[in-house]
Order: C-alpha cells, then sequence, then structure tokens
C-alpha cells in the first residue's frame, strides 16, 4: 500500500499529479456536485494525537464528501491517556480494518512508523518539525492557481522555521517545482545548514521580502520551544511582523499566504491578514479541502482496483 509520509520521496511529477487531481475536487466542491462518491464503503480514521483545526476539519469534509464512512479519534478522549502506546494504538485501528488512516502526532517520524506496521494506506497529517505534505500541497496548489505557476517564482517563508514541518515540506515542494525559495527568521529560530535545502537563508526581514511574488508567514510555535529562545512578541512584531509597510518592498501584486493558526498583531498585522488583493489565507484553508480530496482518492485506488496513482 502507498502512504503519503512527506513530501520528501515524491518525485516532481508525481507533486504535479496530486496538485492536477485536486483541481478537479475544487471545481467540483464550488458546484457542490454530489454525484461521485469514490470512497463509497470505505472507512477512513483520523487519528489526531495533537490539536488541529484546519487539518482535521478538511480530512472529515474530504472523507465524507468522497462517501467514506469518516471516524475520528481524538488523542485526549481515547486509551493514550491510560498509557496505551503509539503502536498499539496504530495495531487497534489496524484490527479495526480501517481502509485509510490519517494521524497527526508531536513526534517527528511517528508516522511513518504506523505506515510500517499497518495494512492500509496512511496520510501525515502532521509529525512534530517533521513533514505536513497536505499543507505543502495546498500551498503550491494555492501559488499556481493565483500566479498561473510555480515554477520561478520568487517565495520567502519568514517564521520559525526550527520548528515548523510546513516550512520543510513548503522548501520541498516549492524547490521541486523549481520556485526561488528564501527563507529568514531569527538566527535562534534558523534551522542549520538550511541553505542545503537549496534555499537563500536571510535574517533581515526587509531585505528577504524584496521583490517576492509570495509572502509566507509562519508563527512562533511556542509548544515546540522548550528550553529555547523565545522572543517577546512586539519585539518579533517589529524585525519580522508582515505590516503593510513591509509588503510594499514586495512585488506590487505580491500573495500572503499563512498557513494557520495566526496571531494576528505577532508575525502577520490584521490589515494584511485580511487584504482583498493581497491575502491567499481563506483560499488556502479551501485549497485544503480539494487536496486532502485527492489524496484519499489517489491513495486508496490501488485498494479499490483503480488505476493510477503515478
Ligand atoms: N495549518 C494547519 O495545519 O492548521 P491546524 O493545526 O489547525 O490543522
Amino acid at each position: 500500500h502507498g502512504s503519503l509520509t512527506g513530501i520528501a520521496g515524491l518525485q516532481p511529477h508525481e507533486i504535479v499529479f496530486l496538485l492536477d487531481e485536486a483541481e478537479q475536487w475544487v471545481d467540483w466542491n464550488r458546484r457542490h456536485a454530489k454525484s461521485q462518491h469514490p470512497l463509497d464503503g470505505l472507512t477512513q480514521i483520523n487519528a489526531f494525537f495533537e490539536n488541529s483545526t484546519r487539518t482535521l476539519l478538511s480530512f472529515e469534509i474530504a472523507g465524507k464528501r468522497l462517501g467514506a464512512d469518516v471516524v475520528n479519534m481524538h488523542a485526549a478522549q481515547s486509551s493514550v491517556k491510560k498509557g496505551e502506546t503509539l503502536i498499539d494504538t496504530a495495531m487497534t485501528l489496524n484490527a479495526m480494518r480501517a481502509d485509510v488512516i490519517v494521524i497527526r502526532h508531536a513526534s517527528s517520524g511517528a508516522v511513518q512508523l504506523i505506515a510500517d506496521k499497518v495494512d492500509c494506506p496512511v496520510l501525515n497529517a502532521g509529525d512534530g518539525a517533521h513533514e505536513h505534505p497536505t499543507q505543502a500541497l495546498l500551498d503550491a496548489l494555492t501559488i499556481r492557481r493565483r500566479r498561473g505557476g510555480v515554477a520561478g517564482q520568487r517565495v520567502v517563508i519568514c517564521g520559525d522555521l526550527l520548528h515548523s514541518r510546513v516550512a520543510r515540506s513548503n522548501i520541498l515542494a516549492l524547490t521541486a517545482l523549481a520556485a526561488e525559495v528564501r527563507v529568514c527568521a531569527p538566527t535562534t529560530l534558523m534551522p542549520p545548514a538550511i541553505e542545503r535545502m537549496g534555499v537563500t537563508p536571510f535574517t533581515d526581514f526587509d531585505a528577504a521580502i524584496e521583490a517576492c511574488d509570495v509572502v509566507m508567514m509562519l508563527r512562533l510555535q511556542n509548544e515546540r520551544m522548550a528550553g529555547a529562545y523565545i522572543p517577546s512578541t512586539r519585539e518579533y512584531h517589529l524585525r519580522y511582523g508582515l505590516t503593510l509597510e513591509r509588503l510594499a518592498r514586495a512585488r506590487p501584486d505580491a500573495l500572503v499566504m499563512h498557513p494557520g493558526p495566526m496571531n494576528r498583531g505577532v508575525e502577520i498585522a490584521s490589515n494584511v491578514a485580511d487584504h482583498p488583493d493581497h491575502s491567499a489565507i481563506t483560499e488556502q484553508v479551501e485549497m485544503g479541502v480539494a487536496v486532502r480530496m485527492a489524496c484519499l482518492d489517489v491513495l486508496t485506488r490501488r485498494a479499490r482496483g483503480v488505476e493510477g496513482w503515478a
């Protein structure tokens, strides 16, 4: 069975294939079409060991629109609280004969561990600071639709890169699709040797944002910063917050993106987040449902006897 545990390991043509597949679901969702239920009779389990709004709800909506029976497991209300291990939890879901399992977990590598143990496709909904592949796919789809393509786009990703699975998956996807990627963070939140990923690192946001087509902002992930230096929100906003003044340094039609959840007034000013021309933040959420429909459809094709995974 094929799982999606990360963007690493996907070929550029496979990324493009998933984006093309998602494109049809964007139209289908907008038309409120009800006639296709390719996952009819399949059981989808969303096992979330970490909090989520967008990813959990969009995987649930995506599965239901495709006709799957969708079951959500919230770790806080599960037997994980009684000491059950991750592997034992995974084997329990497997014994219930899930057809696809979607997992979010606070530990990097936890999703791969489960994918190696169960008999059905597993989708990574975010594992620690490792990867969040469907976020990168929905971001690439948003850029492709709004900018007419990804190749050659100058993208700056600014924020807590050290703890960000979104940044990692986005760097992998955007460089695979031949975007010019800049990353910007305070030195304390910049992963070592990040330039080896094919990106240009900056610590000065005013320099990094210069002539960018896309400005992607990330929040400070305080929940992953035990023992690390946490900047004050005021200090952080002054140096790394996206304001209208700073955005004026990017291209006049620059796209502003944020995976959410946002901390308004910290990494992004409200008038930028809500800007009617620049902000693509709600469109990202819309693309999230389409991308997750595409991933659920494509990953279950082999089990359904349908051809089509690249
Ligand atoms: N972007 C994202 O993963 O949001 P949630 O944590 O709300 O799912």
